[in-house]
């Protein structure tokens, strides 16, 4: 997997896209992202009923949308209908909640891509559809995939053996992380900010694993986040470490 790297002390990632500027995982907080110059993006992806892969981070609709309910119980076309906006101001409104593969093709390999298995429910039916389909087969250079569900990234793995993965990990030890980084053939470990240290850093440099960090939205955390040796951090604000000059 390449990383379009930019200038800067670390590689930045866009949190659910620029999370502090528009409406999470939306086409606006991707666009947003983009003109941030970030190096990466991240999302959450699920299926919809009908089986669309689809972009948004909770598993029931109230809290971002318009709707109400899980997201699971949804065809496409009633996802598409709802407002996935206007929850973050009225000039978001008229925001939809996005398919995966539209995103790719906004993105356009202009920055690395992660997309983050979201559902327990969906394991055993969204790795076999990502691995599929041509269209992520063909920007699977600037995709990386994660899950904290460990079975969805083994069958991520199985399904999809040239995919790049990530290991996400929010509790200590990470011994777990680790086991399951080698097992893969991860590419990098995806912890809390909570939990990554020092230490934890060095064993994943040593393992040729790269260190990718959430989420950071402080300048206190980047400092320290940056002093351990971290490779990569998502943020909400990414526009507040942006490389001097830009
Ligand atoms: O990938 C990092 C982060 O997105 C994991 O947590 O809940 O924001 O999806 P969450
Ligand atoms: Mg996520």
């Amino acid at each position: 997997m390449r990383v379009l790297r930019d200038q800067g002390p670390i590689i930045r990632l866009a949190h659910r896209g620029a999370s502090g500027q528009a409406p999470e995982n939306t086409h606006a907080a991707f666009a947003k992202a983009l003109q941030l110059g970030v190096d990466g993006i991240e999302l959450d992806c699920q299926l919809s009923a009908d089986g669309e892969l689809v972009v948004i981070h909770d598993e029931i609709l109230d809290r971002t949308t318009s709707g109400l309910g899980p997201v699971c119980a949804k065809t496409w076309a009633e996802l598409a209908k709802l407002d996935a906006g206007a929850w973050r101001g009225p000039e978001f409104r008229g925001e939809r909640i996005p398919r995966l593969l539209d995103v790719l093709a906004q993105i356009d390999g202009r920055a690395t891509l992660n997309v983050e298995i979201k559902s327990a429910r969906d394991v055993g039916s969204i790795e076999p559809k990502l691995a599929a389909l041509p269209e992520i087969r063909a920007a699977a250079d600037w995709l990386l995939f994660s899950s904290f569900n460990a079975d969805a990234v083994r069958n991520l793995r199985a399904a999809a053996p040239w995919a790049s993965i990530g290991i996400l990990w929010d509790r200590r030890p990470a011994a777990g992380a680790f086991l399951l980084a080698e097992e893969l053939g991860a590419r990098c470990v995806i912890p809390s900010r909570r939990v990554v240290d020092g230490e934890l850093v060095t064993t994943a440099h040593d393992r040729g694993l790269g260190v990718w960090v959430w989420t950071v939205n402080t300048r206190e955390d980047l400092e320290r986040i940056t002093a351990v040796g971290a490779d990569a951090i998502f943020s909400d604000y990414p526009e507040r470490f942006a490389p001097s000059g830009r």
